[in-house]
């Protein structure tokens, strides 16, 4: 078992390669690979930056060349849901890449010659993902675990008329992000068990970008961290 952990942004994986044992630092593709043990589990620490074609690229590069058995992308997300808040997290059961239309030669949000919409995740490590979610969440003062659809595009939602129309077509749509259903799709393609986990950092409404840059800068690493040593511990 080797565990790749990828996040989009340096704060959102902010204390993973500093709580790392014997790390080993490689350069690829404009991005460091950082290989060594967290909490017992071998381990690639990797920044993918923004959007499914960094993303895709990361997670190849991770399973292809830095042999990972398993995947985790760990990162923030706009709600889409009521019921979903800032701050709460969601583990995704699946991903759809939202921005996918290859009408009229496939159905709307397929992904061509896969035959498939939602791109399911593991279903072990999803719960694995979850119990390290809800054990944190029991260290906080507020916030909820939700499991559901995750949609990803190379898009920041921040109109809500384009997030009406979306949650019209996806009414189970939890959260939007930029990068989830790419790695989906790589790992379905490659046969890698992968997982999911966003914390909500805004509403993908007008005040996303700042309410966004707030949670990034003070709030995610600390989730993304005691996440993943609850999951790496576990
Ligand atoms: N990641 C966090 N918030 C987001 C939003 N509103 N749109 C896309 N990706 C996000």
């Amino acid at each position: 078992m080797r565990l790749g952990v990828i996040s989009a942004l340096a704060e959102e994986q902010h204390g993973l390669i500093e709580a790392m044992r014997s790390p080993q630092r490689h350069l690829h593709g404009m991005r460091e690979y950082t290989a060594g043990k967290l909490w017992e589990i071998d381990s690639v620490c990797v920044l993918s930056r923004i959007g499914k074609v960094a993303a895709a690229m990361t997670a190849t590069t991770l399973v292809e060349k830095f042999g990972v058995t398993h995947i985790i992308f760990t990162g923030v997300a706009g709600s889409t849901d009521p019921g979903v808040h800032v701050g709460d997290i969601v583990v995704a059961e699946s991903l759809v890449q939202h921005d996918m239309d290859a009408r009229p030669l496939f159905p709307q949000f397929e992904v061509p010659l896969t035959g498939l919409s939602r791109l399911p995740t593991d279903r072990q490590v999803s719960q694995k993902l979850a119990g390290a979610a809800r054990r944190f969440l029991e260290t906080e003062e507020k916030g909820k675990l939700h499991r559901g659809l995750i949609g990803s595009g190379d898009q920041f939602m921040s109109d809500p008329a384009r997030l009406k129309a979306l949650k019209a077509l996806l009414p189970d749509l939890l959260a939007v992000e930029m990068e989830g259903a790419a790695v989906a799709q790589v790992c379905f393609e490659l046969g890698v068990p992968f997982g999911v986990i966003r914390t909500i950092s805004d509403n993908a409404n007008e005040d996303a970008a700042v309410d966004f840059m707030h949670f990034v800068k003070h709030v995610a690493s600390r989730y993304a961290f005691n996440v993943i040593k609850n999951y790496c511990q576990a």
